[in-house]
């Protein structure tokens, strides 16, 4: 596929802070691209830079191969979706949706049938006539897809559309902008803080930190195998465990000696030294649990723990384990009544070379 966005090495500063920092990304033409990373990572003013509200202080963005950098928001095929709705109060949702078109001078009955097919596209039927005041928070939100959607953009930017409402709203919303993006197949670069919205949403996603781009990659390649200790703590959860390479061995796996756990066999790369720290990281999800069972038979990628604490999380439920002087977070499926752990009950941990991953700082 040809590369439709190309932001390449874009930059930009507010005095001495580099809110985005020599990012380079490429955007596929009908993706659903998101901007990933906590609070003042940067995604605001990148969108804000693909938008045309703010120009870079170095770098290029391309669309189609057209440079449209220093082109006015205006004359850019985008539009964009912000979080506060930003509709006009005093306009019925018909009137909003078809403002964008007034503006072009588009004719009387192409704006009517426009409009029509929007407020269709975002199930608005019956509140077409209504004010923005008189609309919940998920259908002004929806209104204000449409607004921007009816200008037929090659690019919909979305700022943490959904932040303002609640998760069964969001949750829904989710599942209709999936939907709604199936159907007219524009391209979407979508900015949150969010982790489950990235996840659920997008085909890629890029985690920002600071300015900077630390993993692109798909949803499940994030999840699965995080390029590093930021990206596997922001998204899901994490046992993270400071350990030093005892052997390199065949098929990518790697012994390891973590203090606690003993010298579990777990995924690295052959590049590792002996001896050098690392850091491996395990999903709570990922750890098997099973009652108490004979030293003897222990393999290598087994220690006993201690259940330390039990947290409801309606379908399972959350562990905290002590194992010696580590603390391992673990989870159970509740649906799994026969071994439901209690607090105080010993027990024993084991899991996968392939779930135990070392990760870089
Ligand atoms: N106009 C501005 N003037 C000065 N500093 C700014 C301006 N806009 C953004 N910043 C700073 O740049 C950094 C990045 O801001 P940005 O709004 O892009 O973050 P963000 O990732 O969108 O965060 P959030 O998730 O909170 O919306 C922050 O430290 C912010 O304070
Ligand atoms: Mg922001």
């Amino acid at each position: 596929m040809q590369d439709f966005l190309v932001i390449d090495h874009v930059s930009k500063s507010f005095g001495a802070l580099r809110a985005v920092d020599a990012v380079s990304l490429s955007i596929m033409q009908g993706e659903v691209f998101s901007l990933l990373g906590p609070s003042g990572c940067g995604k605001t003013t990148l969108l804000r830079m693909l938008a045309g509200f703010e120009r870079p202080d170095s770098g290029r963005i391309l669309l189609k191969g057209a440079d449209i950098t220093d082109l006015p928001p205006e004359k850019r095929p985008v539009n964009t979706v912000f979080q506060n709705y930003a509709l006009f109060p005093h306009l019925s949702v018909s009137e909003n949706i078809a403002f964008g078109l007034q503006m072009k001078r588009r004719s009387k009955p192409e704006i009517r049938s426009a409009v029509e097919r929007m407020i269709a596209l975002v199930r608005m039927e019956e509140h077409a006539t209504k004010n923005p005041a008189q609309l919940s928070g998920g259908q002004k939100q929806r209104v204000a897809i449409a607004r921007a959607l009816i200008n037929e953009p090659q690019v919909l930017l979305l700022d943490e559309p959904l932040a303002a409402l609640d998760l069964k709203l969001r949750q829904h919303m989710l599942t209709e902008l999936t939907a709604l993006q199936r159907e007219v197949g524009t391209t979407f670069v979508y900015v949150t803080h969010d982790q489950g919205e990235a996840l659920s949403l997008s085909h890629r996603i890029a985690v920002m930190n600071q300015g900077r781009v630390e993993q692109l990659a798909s949803p499940a390649t994030l999840y699965e195998s995080p390029a590093n200790a930021f990206v596997a703590g922001f998204i899901g959860d994490a046992n993270f465990f400071r350990g030093v390479v005892q052997e390199i061995l065949p098929g990518g796996h790697v012994r390891v000696e973590i203090e606690g756990l003993g010298h579990p066999h777990v995924t690295g790369s052959p590049t590792l030294k002996i001896g050098e720290a690392v850091r491996v990281m395990i999903r709570p999800e990922n750890l098997h649990l099973s009652a108490q069972c004979p030293a003897a038979t222990e393999p290598a990628n087994s220690f006993p723990a201690l259940v330390d604490e039990v947290i409801y999380f309606g379908p399972h439920q959350r562990l905290r384990l002590r194992a010696s002087a580590l603390i391992v977070h673990a989870q159970q499926n509740r649906q799994d009544q026969s071994l439901l752990f209690k607090v105080g009950t010993s027990l024993r941990v084991s899991f996968d070379p392939k779930v135990a991953r070392i990760v870089s700082e």
